[in-house]
């Protein structure tokens, strides 16, 4: 009873409270010397450097009670997927709260293997996050994450290297390819003209969808029917194919790139332009790990051609608490202080994560640390989402290999389109 109270009191567990303040000296519980101390597991992203400890510390310190253990998930979001899959799967009750990628509350709802949130946030607690944020937490008519990070796919380019040869930022992706072939040629050396991460990963489904999207292609309609074999996927898997292997103005090895691998190149100088997320923006801006600090600027993705838009891939990150942890109570304690102001205030600062907190786009410490925030917000606020449904893993793993296909020229893009598209509707029941 007493551990509800301060649950309740502190982390906002009861209907009425809305936000979770910073640990202050007086909101410090003191332990009862009988009192039981309740461990959860979390399992996370790793901690690159020692945020997500500190966000621990500070949880620990507002609730003497409970100690969270840190688990570190690998860093590429599949493996992540397997990895808490299993352990769900097996219904173990070792793991309490999970870091869940935006496109897994489907899944793991579904499958019954997460906890519905509904009941532990008030309408207020909710209306606080980005809608789309919120949104992919929805699932039939139950939420089951609170987001403590959304993700936008934006356009990194070379500030100096555009004025230096009288560019403007591209909008179409022919001007892209244009404009890096243009400053390749001028450059000469090792210099190359974009990536992505276009490795066999979900990375690879983010940046494909922005393609298919802004060519006004798509993978379902709005009634969940196949729509994937379409003139306009089959432009947006060219316009990729080409650039790898007609244009030439992706690094080599483009196709095994994650984030990190194409961040790299960018970072060491050698490219003109990069598809990432805003987190690799502070990574971007230190001296020890990138060699165009101030060179960096970021716009909205390309678009396809006259008439088409730019889209950018919806991603973002949520806690999800198991249905077969024993420490229920406690875990949404935790998930809302790893979503919290406070919280996300921390990691933007630290890792340049975009908030899905509101309010935080007129915070004056968040803004500053990613000036490009403002300008980015109509791109933030429309990210699109990837497909949602239950099956969804598949769904993506099946774009995924036929679309290295293309790359690899195993297929032609038409090829690759249907077989995808065909894949699709037979694991959909179509
Ligand atoms: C980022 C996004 C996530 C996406 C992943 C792909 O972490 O936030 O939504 O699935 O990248 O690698």
């Amino acid at each position: 009873m007493m551990l509800a109270l301060a649950l309740g009191m502190v982390a906002g567990c009861s209907q009425q409270e809305s936000t979770i303040p910073a640990p202050t000296e007086e909101s410090i519980e003191t332990v009862e010397e009988t009192q039981e101390i309740v461990e959860l597991n979390y399992y996370s992203h790793p901690d690159e450097k020692g945020e997500r400890n500190a966000i621990i510390k500070a949880f620990e310190e507002l609730h003497p009670n409970v100690k969270v253990n840190l688990i570190e998930l690998p860093p590429d979001t599949s493996e992540k997927l397997t990895m808490i899959s299993k352990v769900l799967q097996a219904e173990d009750t070792a793991m309490d709260i999970f870091d869940a990628d935006v496109i897994w509350p489907s899944i793991f709802a579904a499958a019954g293997w997460v906890e519905p949130l509904d009941n532990y946030m008030t309408e207020e607690e909710i209306d606080a996050h980005l809608p789309g944020a919120m949104y992919a937490n929805l699932y039939q008519g139950h939420y089951y994450g609170i987001p403590y990070r959304t993700d936008t796919g934006m356009l990194y380019y070379r500030k100096d290297l555009l004025e230096k040869y009288n560019k403007s930022v591209p909008t179409t992706w022919d001007e892209l390819v244009q404009t890096a072939e243009y400053i390749m040629s001028k450059e000469g050396g090792d210099m190359t003209g974009y990536a992505g991460s276009w490795k066999q990963f979900e990375g690879l489904t983010c940046n494909l969808m922005e393609f298919v999207w802004s060519y006004g292609g798509d993978v379902l309609d709005e009634d969940s029917k196949v729509v994937f074999d379409s003139p306009e996927s089959v432009a947006a898997v060219t316009r990729m194919v080409d650039m790898i292997n007609a244009e030439n103005i992706t690094p080599e090895g483009v196709i095994t790139f994650s984030s990190g691998d194409a961040r790299d190149v960018f970072f060491s100088g050698n490219m003109v332009f990069l598809r990432d997320w805003p987190s690799g923006w502070s990574k971007s801006q230190d001296p020890e790990n990138s060699k165009i600090v101030d060179k960096v600027g970021i716009a909205a993705l390309p678009t396809g051609g006259e008439g088409n838009e730019s889209y950018s891939t919806l991603g973002g990150w949520q806690v999800m608490v198991s249905a077969f942890s024993e420490h229920k109570e406690e875990a949404v304690a935790f998930a809302k202080f790893r979503a919290s102001e406070y919280s996300q205030i921390l990691m933007s600062k630290e890792l340049s994560h975009i908030p899905s907190l509101k309010t935080l786009y007129s915070n004056e410490e968040v803004l500053e640390a990613m000036p490009f925030l403002e300008d980015m917000y109509p791109a933030i606020i429309h990210a699109y989402p990837r497909p949602k449904s239950p099956y969804y893993a598949e769904l993506s793993n099946i774009l995924q290999v036929e679309l290295q296909n293309a790359f690899k020229e195993h297929k032609t893009p038409e090829e690759a389109v249907k077989s995808a598209s065909d894949q699709i509707k037979t694991l959909l029941g179509q």
